[in-house]
């Protein structure tokens, strides 16, 4: 199913070809002026520049072709050679018709889809989250949603840190509170299953512990040891750090789940352990693992880069794999067990060269190949100090306690607006959970990704203007309106399109698929949000200008229903891949 660009863009074509011109020159985009035209095309000034010629007698001749199309409903010449487009009535008609048919509500599929691992969110053992983690997870889990409904077979991993020197600290900063905890006898004896930590523990001990090894450097020794001995396989600690894992993934999967985030897999930064032994001989093997000062690196500079980037680091001098050795085996067990033909690193982009290391080493080994892996970067939510986002107390805010605060501003937005006062206290805070996440994740998703952006929850959750709330609100206007219909046995039927806002919002259901292909090539969904957000305009627009049950005719109330309904479904969508569920009611 093509859109009205891609339907326009053949008859131009063709009037260009038959002009002895280049049928590409036919290229169509929207309007970028509503007033004058649906659609343009500025292929005359093009073709005149290359032939030397007036771009205003190009796009005349091109015109007179196009004159008469039924398609068209008018044909018009303005500036120096542009070709302005207003569709006609019917071939709108037909592609909302088409588009209120579909299941996949006007959105094309890729032409060739492929495997796809979206690794993001990472968040670590007992490390407190902070903004980059949560940033990862609305943009990580909004692509993913979106490859998959293009057609891709996708994976979302959550790469777990669950492998690094903070183990390290939590066995010993443990091993000094509870030192007769069975864990710390060398032995083999069965260990508890019961773990002897919560979530809670682990996030008391291991700040202390952090803060601990900063200064007192005889203790951080002991993690080191404690770390390496963990990864050599010394049973008890392998025990102990299985509780530590477990308790972890537990409150993590439920924090996420509750902000719309679930991954296929979780697999751990250890989980990668096993492949760099092999790995490392392999690398060695093909010459690009080389001694440097008793380190193993590989070396990835290339002539043409415009600024030094240092080599990737194997092993440090003492024998330990490091990040980017982790990340490096990963590459290669994702390959064993998934084969992607593209892997995706939502990461903050402050980690940029630690990726460019990576990726270049592993194209260099043939772990992946040319444009195989891309880093997805983003910046910062900001405090209003314009630095990275921090509680009042100065601390790194976690996930939990920012879904707390947002729903509970989003009950205070909802009282005031007056909505849901007749719902049950369960539905009441359903709907509050839901305006809370829809909150959070448009605002971070209206930005392109590389964009920072001010948190400011007084504005996110405002049911008015350019926010996760007014969109919940206008499609569950548009349910409200469905039950309504339903009540009086009113059925949909087909559309016809004459009003202005009728023709704008046709117009703007027939945007869903140049959308969702741009936030897909640029892996960036703020056009699916751009999109959401203009539909809902559009239907208010709509809505105000023409009655839908109380319609003259029952013929037009039949077509106003189905482009409502058509612009619900969509809006529904649009807000699903942005990872944001549309309540019934509110
Ligand atoms: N756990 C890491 C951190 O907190 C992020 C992991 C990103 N993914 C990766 N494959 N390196 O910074």
């Amino acid at each position: 199913m093509s859109d009205l660009k891609a339907a326009l863009a053949e008859a131009v074509g063709t009037a260009f070809a038959g002009e002895g011109l280049d049928p590409a020159l036919g290229r169509v985009t929207v309007s970028d002026r509503p007033d004058l035209a649906d659609f343009q095309c500025n292929g005359a000034l093009a073709a005149a520049k290359a032939a030397k010629a007036n771009p205003r007698d190009i796009a005349t001749r091109v015109a007179e072709r196009l004159r008469g199309d039924p398609r068209l409903a008018s044909v018009e010449i303005a500036g120096p050679g542009f070709i302005n487009f207003r569709v006609a009535e019917s071939l709108l008609a037909d592609r909302a018709n088409a588009i209120a048919g579909d299941v996949r509500c006007g959105a094309d599929p890729v032409a060739a889809p492929r495997r796809v691992l979206i690794d993001y969110a990472g968040p670590n053992v007992a490390k407190p989250m902070h903004v980059g983690h949560l940033r990862s997870s609305i943009i990580g889990e909004s692509l993913k949603r979106l490859f998959r409904f293009r057609g891709d077979t996708v994976l979302g991993d959550a790469h777990f840190g669950d492998w690094g020197f903070q183990m390290g600290l939590l066995i010993v900063a443990l091993s000094d509170l509870q030192p007769d905890l069975p864990y710390f006898a060398q032995g083999e004896d069965p260990f508890p299953t019961i773990s002897p930590v919560s979530l809670e523990d682990l996030e008391r001990l291991y700040p202390e512990a952090a803060a601990r090894a900063k200064t007192d450097l005889e203790y951080r020794d002991r993690a080191r040891r404690a770390t390496a001995e963990l990864q050599a396989g010394r049973p008890g600690y392998r025990a102990l750090w299985k509780h530590f894992v477990a308790v972890s993934r537990t409150a993590l999967e439920r924090e996420f789940h509750a902000l719309g985030v679930d991954f296929d897999l979780w697999n751990g930064e250890s989980d990668a352990d096993p492949f760099i032994p092999d790995m490392v001989a392999d690398l060695k093997a093909k010459h690009l693992a080389i001694e440097d000062q008793g380190a193993l690196i590989v070396r990835i500079a290339r002539n043409d880069d415009k600024r030094e980037l240092p080599p990737l680091l194997v092993l440090s001098s003492e024998g330990s794999a490091m990040y980017g050795t982790t990340d490096l085996a990963t590459i290669v067990q994702r390959r064993g067990e998934f084969d992607p033909a593209l892997i995706l690193y939502v990461v903050d982009q402050r980690q940029a060269d630690h990726f460019e290391q990576v990726f270049r080493a592993a194209l260099l080994a043939g772990y992946i190949a040319e444009g195989g892996a891309e880093h997805i970067g983003f910046g910062t939510m900001n405090g209003t100090d314009g630095k990275p986002f921090k509680t009042r107390e100065g601390g790194v805010l976690k996930l939990h306690d920012l879904i707390e605060m947002t729903t509970a501003k989003a009950r205070d937005r909802l009282h005031e607006a007056g909505l849901g006062a007749e719902l049950s206290p369960e539905a009441f805070e359903d709907i509050a959970a839901k305006v809370a996440v829809a909150a959070l994740k448009f605002a971070d998703l209206s930005n392109y990704r590389g964009t920072s952006y001010v948190f400011d929850l007084d504005r996110f959750t405002s049911f008015e203007g350019r926010t996760g709330p007014y969109l919940l609100y206008q499609a569950v206007r548009i349910k409200s309106l469905m039950r309504r219909a339903a009540d009086e046995n009113a059925a949909p039927g087909p559309i016809t399109v004459a009003e202005p806002a009728e023709r704008e919002l046709a117009l703007t259901l027939d945007g869903f698929d140049q959308a969702l292909a741009e936030a897909y090539d640029k892996r960036a969904p703020n056009t699916i949000a751009e999109h959401a957000y203009r539909l809902a305009q559009s239907f208010s627009r709509f809505y105000a200008a023409c009655p839908v049950l109380a319609a003259p005719t029952p013929a037009l109330k039949a077509s106003r229903l189905a482009l409502a309904g058509a612009c619900l479904k969509q809006l529904e969508l649009a807000l699903d891949l942005l990872g944001i569920e549309t309540p019934e009611r509110m």
